[in-house]
């Protein structure tokens, strides 16, 4: 842990015009500097950097924030790594904070456990290259056409058909008994320890560091179950691993994108093929867990799964997760019958190749799936499958796809864009106008106005401070405002703040934040009183045109019905606001 004081003291020292330009060049522009975004690419620079505030923002990507945000993310370091690194081209010494005694000890025990599942990973190991126990599983490989440079890639493994074959091992090496036991990797039994994997090949699970987790262990024939884990241990959380990830990073970052498959030797022959941008869930279904880690690192994301009926429940499962998570989601489909490894064998890398070119955004498979199970030919099964589609197409962020989406739908149907609402909407207007794009924060000048003003005007601020933020601020705004009054000071300046984005974890009100600290040039000169009552008006009439808007839909409406009741308190609660004012 390092100390808020020392991060302070890195960050007063760093010159994030300095840093930046340590990987791209910078041209002065106005009381900024600009450059080709690192982070996506592009020909006209919209990779701006305030050197007084701090802070960057790219108005191509909606990325931003201070000098760590942007070492982070250009180096693939964690918050304290990067501190770490500016600390030292600061010449700032960091002596970390003392660990508490059970801090300690649980760093212990972890760097304890991850050396057992090393010394099994090369007994395993060598138990496949050179026993003669071994020799089963080498035919395996071989029958599999999994060569010498592959298995060494994968670290594969071969538990040998004995009961204590990696106990012994484990013995001679003076290994903590207790710590085996915790990993699962060895079980008490009546007859002494027990190995868990027996006469298995083996696939070490890695973290992104490379290290060995926990282990899968495949039987070399029929018999079943096909596959055993190592089951949860304080090194391994199913939930949040993802299988091959430290093998993929480089490939994801390159492409941009993730392929995901179900099996490991759907990724070993997708590897084998030179496809590395490629991850695989560890024997369970698709977590949030997984789909915020792949967000981390990939733009898109293609599922991969058998086209079987529990490859298309988990391929619309993930679906949803990455709507969720706003993440693209394509579907790349097999022949019937294939898997990854079975296609892969008989086609070639660009056969491959396109079928990924081929793939459909993962909502449009899902619409078609929905009626290829129902046909629409009454009014029953129409309703049954709006019913079906409408709790994922509301996961749907992008205003634009939902459009489209919408449009496709009804015309597929037979029903029109209002019936669809209607149903939709079970009482609730939908609110398009303010959906975004992926990490793109809202836009809506009167409203970057006033976070401007609260966040470079003292008198402003005090002014904003004191009426209520809910009469100043819509929905989109709101959670920022809120965040900055609670952590605004009156003696903070604009040329301090770069820290709050630190605080700040959703990536849609990091970059609003980034955006209005870059470009807030245009507010030097202003008489701040009148600008902040043009706001205040400005958005009194937007209050109204809604209430207006909703008057006329209730004129419409069956009075006893929930839309009309949901209707009522929309509006209600907009002229409370409004009286506020
Ligand atoms: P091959 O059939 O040899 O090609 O292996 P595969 O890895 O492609 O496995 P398969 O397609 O049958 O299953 C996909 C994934 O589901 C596997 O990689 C495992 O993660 C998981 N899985 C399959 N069978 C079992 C099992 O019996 N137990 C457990 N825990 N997981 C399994
Ligand atoms: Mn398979």
């Amino acid at each position: 842990m390092i100390p808020d004081e020392k991060v302070r003291e890195v960050a007063d020292r760093t010159s994030i015009v300095e840093v930046v330009s340590d990987y791209l060049p910078l041209r002065r522009a106005g009381s900024n500097y600009l450059g080709l975004c690192p982070f996506h690419s592009e020909k006209t620079p919209s990779f701006t950097v305030n050197p007084a505030k701090e802070i960057f923002h790219c108005f191509g990507c909606g990325v931003g924030g201070n000098a760590f945000s942007f070492v982070m993310r250009i180096e693939g370091l964690s918050f304290p790594e990067s501190v770490k690194l500016l600390a030292r081209k600061t010449g700032v010494e960091i002596e970390e904070r003392q660990l508490t005694p059970a801090e300690r000890k649980s760093q212990d025990e972890y760097a304890r456990l991850l050396r057992i599942n090393e010394l099994a990973a090369s007994y395993y190991r060598s138990v496949l290259l050179n026993s003669t126990e071994g020799e089963a599983a080498r035919e395996y490989l071989v029958a599999r056409s999994v060569g010498d440079d592959v298995s060494e890639a994968y670290g594969l493994g071969f538990a040998p058909d004995r009961w204590d074959g990696l106990a012994k091992h484990l013995k001679n090496n003076s290994v903590e008994i207790d710590d085996a036991l915790k990993l699962g990797i060895l079980r008490k039994s009546e007859n002494g320890l027990r190995d868990l994997f027996r006469n298995r090949l083996i696939f070490p699970i890695k973290d992104t560091r490379g290290q060995v987790i926990a282990f899968a262990g495949r039987v070399l024939d029929a018999a079943l179950p096909k596959y055993i884990n190592s089951p949860e241990s304080p090194l391994y959380h199913k939930s949040s691993v993802l299988f091959g990830l430290e093998m993929a990073l480089q490939s994801i970052r390159t492409s941009n994108s993730a392929i995901i498959v179900e099996g490991y030797f759907d990724h070993l022959a997708l590897y084998r093929a030179g496809v590395h941008n490629v991850v695989a869930t560890c024997g369970t279904a698709l977590t949030s867990t997984h789909s915020s880690l792949l967000k981390r690192h990939a733009e898109k994301v293609y599922t991969l799964f058998d086209s079987d009926s529990a490859g298309k429940k988990a391929t619309i499962r993930s679906m949803e997760l990455f709507l969720e998570q706003r993440l693209p989601v394509y579907v790349i489909s097999l022949p019937a019958k294939d898997d990854p490894d079975s296609f892969l064998a008989t086609h070639s890398r660009d056969e491959f190749i396109g079928l990924l070119d081929k793939s459909r955004p993962a909502f449009e498979y899902f619409v078609r799936s929905v009626l290829a199970e129902t046909t629409p030919d009454s009014v029953d099964s129409k309703v049954r499958i709006i019913d079906e589609i409408v709790p994922r197409f509301r996961k749907i962020s992008d205003s634009i796809e939902r459009d489209l989406y919408e449009k496709e739908i009804c015309r597929l149907l037979g029903i029109t864009v209002h019936a669809f609402r209607k149903r939709m909407s079970g009482g609730k207007i939908v609110p398009r106008d303010i959906q975004n794009f992926n990490n793109h924060a809202p836009t809506d000048s009167i409203q970057d106005t006033l976070l401007a003003l609260l966040l470079n005007y003292h008198e402003a601020r005090a002014e904003i401070m004191r009426s209520s933020l809910e009469t100043l601020f819509n929905d989109d705004y709101l959670e920022l405002a809120n965040f900055l009054v609670a952590n605004l000071s009156d003696s903070d300046s604009s040329g301090n703040l770069s820290h709050l984005t630190e605080q700040i974890t959703k990536p849609e009100l990091k970059a609003l934040f980034s955006r209005i600290m870059v470009s807030d040039a245009y507010l030097a000169d202003i008489d701040w009183r009148s600008v902040l009552s043009e706001c205040t008006k400005s958005h009194e009439k937007k209050a109204l045109a809604s209430i207006k808007e909703i008057a006329g839909r209730l004129a419409v409406l069956e009075p006893d019905s929930i839309e009309y009741k949901q209707l009522l308190e929309q509006a209600d609660a907009l002229r409370t606001r409004k009286s506020k004012l």
